[in-house]
């Protein structure tokens, strides 16, 4: 099947100032796609707008737009600008992340926010563009961001956790509905980075650059792939699958959860093989 990043198609990023979402953004670029960049302000929008108006055959193929994932309004009315620019969206990547909320008892400000940034800025970008997609009997993709600490759950960030817990659980069912619904040809992806250098993070050895993750997520999406979880420069992938693995075996085997940061674990976790 064609590939759904080719030139004249149109890709809406959110959270595409920094990190991953800017390297998506202008790789769709260079693809010659027209690219909608979405941020919170124009803090690093502005400045990454040009970045990838560089990578564009024509710069006029790139636009930025300030909205707040959270606020499902301000997603319509992206939504709408979007379509009046450039007409439908084919690829959307759901991408805009926070950190506040990091402890346990922070802010409950800060835990709702995490939670209406995190998880319902995807949701509202699924409800605000997908129906559209779904409508237009063209293929599509959306790409929603997970992570390894939404499958895992290690003990840090809990509000961080429980909202790619909840986007998995969600992208599980959007790809079921979508399959079973009126246009199959669009189709929902989790992706899950290892560790990537974002924000204006240092990069240090042993993460990713987010161009790896892109270089990773493309050819998994062409390939029809639903989870595409990303190894980093100090975790394989036989790494990752062994975790996974185990975690899940904290139902099935009746330990704690969390058993593999509980100190009673240690020898039986380093002695698990899944083959
Ligand atoms: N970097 C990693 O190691 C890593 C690991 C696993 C998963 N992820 C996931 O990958 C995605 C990208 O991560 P990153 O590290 O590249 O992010 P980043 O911190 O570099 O960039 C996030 C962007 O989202 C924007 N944003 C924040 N709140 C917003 C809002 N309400 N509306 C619109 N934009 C908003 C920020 O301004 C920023 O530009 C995230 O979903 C993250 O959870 C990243």
């Amino acid at each position: 099947m064609e590939s759904v990043f080719k030139e004249g198609n149109v890709a809406v990023v959110t959270g595409a100032a920094l990190g991953i979402g800017r390297a998506a953004a202008h790789r769709f670029a260079s693809l010659g796609m027209r690219v909608c960049m979405v941020d919170l302000t124009s803090d690093d929008l502005d400045d990454a707008l040009s970045y990838v108006q560089g990578a564009a055959p024509d710069p006029d193929n790139v636009m930025a737009a300030n909205a707040d994932v959270a606020d499902m309004s301000q997603m319509r009315k992206l939504r709408d600008a979007v379509k009046g620019r450039f007409g439908p969206v084919d690829v959307l990547m759901n991408n805009a992340v926070t950190r506040v909320g990091a402890g346990f008892w922070d802010d409950l400000e800060d835990w709702h926010r995490a939670v209406d940034v995190n998880l319902w800025g995807v949701i509202h970008g699924v409800r605000a563009f997908v129906p559209d997609m779904i409508a237009s009997g063209k293929p599509g993709v959306v790409i929603n961001m997970g992570s390894k600490q939404g499958i895992t759950n290690p003990p840090g960030n809990s509000v961080y956790n429980l909202t790619k817990a909840a986007i998995k659980s969600f992208t599980e069912s959007l790809q079921h509905h979508l399959r079973t619904g009126d246009n199959p040809a669009v189709t929902a992806h989790l992706v899950i980075p290892g560790w990537t250098t974002g924000g204006k993070r240092e990069h240090k050895p042993g993460a990713w650059l987010p161009d790896q993750v892109v270089d990773e997520m493309l050819p998994r999406i062409e390939n029809g792939d639903f989870y595409i979880v990303c190894p980093d420069g100090e975790v394989t992938r036989e790494m990752d699958r062994t975790r996974i693995l185990w975690s899940a075996g904290d139902i099935t085997e009746n330990r704690p959860p969390l058993s593999r940061w509980h100190g009673g674990f240690d020898d039986a976790f380093k002695a698990f093989d899944p083959d």
